[in-house]
């Protein structure tokens, strides 16, 4: 008995995969330290260098072509990259402050969208005196700590196609291994990051941080995976709204951890519109926000059941912004995401009209309307509130102390009112914003060092409760008047 082939009922999607064109490439001749041009890249085994630039030691494809760069700090390096090569069975080599011609931008363009497969196969690893330290496989612990790139990806087996093993890692893991990065140009933060999507782009330097929302429109023609939006706003003041896209790599540093849920061929199919991304989905709807939600079939590995999404904002017709960017929305379920506010109380009594607002942090997570941080979705949170007196009488005002409170790394809830600016290591957890640190610090302040009670305040962390939800509350009471 024949059973029923099932056919898809509507539309049939064959992916594409684009793969970088390797074309033409300027190589070194390791006998004779010269520049050749070899047509097909393809059966042409060669020894790649990837190094520490020295500004103005570097030698030029030019001055390489007309020998006259003979003389700099960059010769010698590649001299010893030669005679490394030769050792080593390769005829060629390459590197790329000498062998790509940058006054021809096609040329330019060429070679960056394919450097990410062109070091993607090499192993080795030299100290500055050109000891061998390792290969990329006994170093891919350390590597894999060092840039938070997981070592099945750092280290691909011989079996393994590269981009297979990449197409298993969410894509806003893979952004994430750039977020940290510092380029000269702020263009090349977006560069880098084509041979991990497996994407090309035109180069336009001079296009500034629109290279990288290029390089995520991009991504959308060729990857249906939804972690794409799973970024949070880490500016300051924060804006209410934000498109679809993040400005930068950095927007991605803490999806490092984010996992697809299922595959991604189940998720609905969104592409690049004139009125920006077009997505068939249903929302979700938070009442507590007044927001829709928009879940993206992913999760962090750390909490598996919380499905991740981001917040929406209607703006007529069928156009909605993204809201409230600071957040992924964790779907664990919609009506927990208030659990673990901090609400700040004003202080109470009598003399609180000499009390103000000071400084407030982490500000990404402070709400101002309602005078809380939301932490929801955070295994570990520390924050910080000033405040500020005023006594009408002192040329050293404001005085005032700051309040620190916070959860996890393995702290019960607490809270300490401090004078920050006479404990320096806190000053400095602060200012470098080390939040674990900060916990630390914080914990070697004894509660009965209690600085507000010089001013008369009593501060202390209590529970409480805001529209039906558990909330911890740091109350303080005006005593001595
Ligand atoms: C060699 O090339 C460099 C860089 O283009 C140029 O400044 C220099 O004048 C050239 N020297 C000779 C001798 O051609
Ligand atoms: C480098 O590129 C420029 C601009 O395309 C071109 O005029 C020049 O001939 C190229 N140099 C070599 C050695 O091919
Ligand atoms: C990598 O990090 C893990 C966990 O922090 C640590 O146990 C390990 O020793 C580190 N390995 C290297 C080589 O740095
Ligand atoms: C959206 O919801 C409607 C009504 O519940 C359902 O019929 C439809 O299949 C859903 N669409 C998608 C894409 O899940
Ligand atoms: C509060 O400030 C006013 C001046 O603005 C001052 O006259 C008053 O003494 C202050 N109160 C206290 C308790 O310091």
């Amino acid at each position: 008995m024949h059973g029923k082939i099932s056919s898809p009922s509507s539309a049939l999607f064959i992916i594409l995969r684009p793969r970088p064109i390797l074309g033409l490439m300027w190589l070194i001749n390791c006998q004779e330290l010269t520049l050749v041009e070899v047509g097909s890249v393809l059966n042409v085994q060669y020894a790649i260098l990837s190094h520490t630039w020295e500004a103005g030691e570097e030698v030029q494809f030019d001055e390489f072509r007309n020998q006259t760069a003979t003389t700099k700090r960059g010769w010698d390096k590649i001299r010893r990259l030669c005679r490394l090569a030769i050792d080593e069975g390769y005829q060629f080599a390459w590197c790329d402050t000498c062998c790509i011609n940058k006054t021809s931008s096609s040329e330019l363009s060429e070679a960056i969208n394919s450097m990410f497969h062109w070091y993607a196969t090499a192993v080795r690893f030299y100290d500055a005196s050109w000891r061998a330290i390792g290969t990329k496989a006994t170093l891919s612990e350390a590597l894999s700590n060092i840039t938070g790139i997981a070592r099945n990806v750092l280290f691909v087996a011989k079996d393994r196609d590269l981009d297979d093993v990449l197409g298993q890692v969410s894509v806003a893991a893979r952004m994430s291994w750039a977020a940290k990065r510092e380029t000269t140009r702020v263009e090349d933060l977006a560069y880098c990051l084509l041979g991990i999507f497996g994407v090309n782009l035109p180069l336009l330097y001079g296009e500034g941080e629109r290279a990288f929302i290029r390089l995520q429109e991009e991504i959308v023609k060729t990857n249906n995976d939804l972690s794409l939006f799973a970024w949070r706003s880490a500016n300051s003041p924060l804006e209410p709204y934000r498109g679809v896209f993040a400005q930068r790599p950095g927007d991605f540093q803490n999806s490092g951890g984010i996992i697809l849920a299922n595959s991604i061929i189940y998720n609905s199919e969104f592409t690049m519109s004139n009125k920006g991304v077009k997505i068939e989905m249903n929302l979700s709807y938070s009442n507590k926000r007044s927001l829709h939600v928009l879940f993206l079939n992913c999760h962090n590995e750390v909490e598996r059941q919380a499905n991740l999404g981001i917040f929406l904002i209607h703006q007529g017709a069928s156009i909605f912004a993204r809201a409230q960017p600071q957040f992924p929305s964790i779907a664990r379920s919609l009506d927990k995401v208030y659990r673990r506010a901090f609400i700040i109380s004003n202080i109470q009594g009598e003399g609180s009209r000499n009390w103000s607002t000071g400084d407030v942090g982490p500000k990404a997570l402070w709400d101002s309307g309602q005078r809380m941080f939301i932490t929801a979705g955070l295994d570990n949170f520390v924050g910080y509130y000033q405040y500020q007196f005023y006594s009408g009488e002192s040329k050293t005002d404001p005085g005032g102390f700051y309040v620190f409170f916070g959860y996890g790394y393995g702290l019960e809830p607490w809270l300490r009112a401090v004078a920050l600016e006479k404990n320096y290591p806190l000053l400095y957890a602060v200012e470098i914003g080390d939040m674990r640190l900060l916990a630390q610090e914080v914990q070697k302040i004894e509660p009965q060092d209690n600085i507000a009670a010089e001013y008369g305040v009593a501060v202390e962390l209590v529970y409480g409760a805001k529209n039906g939800e558990p909330v911890f509350v740091v109350d303080c009471q005006w005593h001595r008047y």
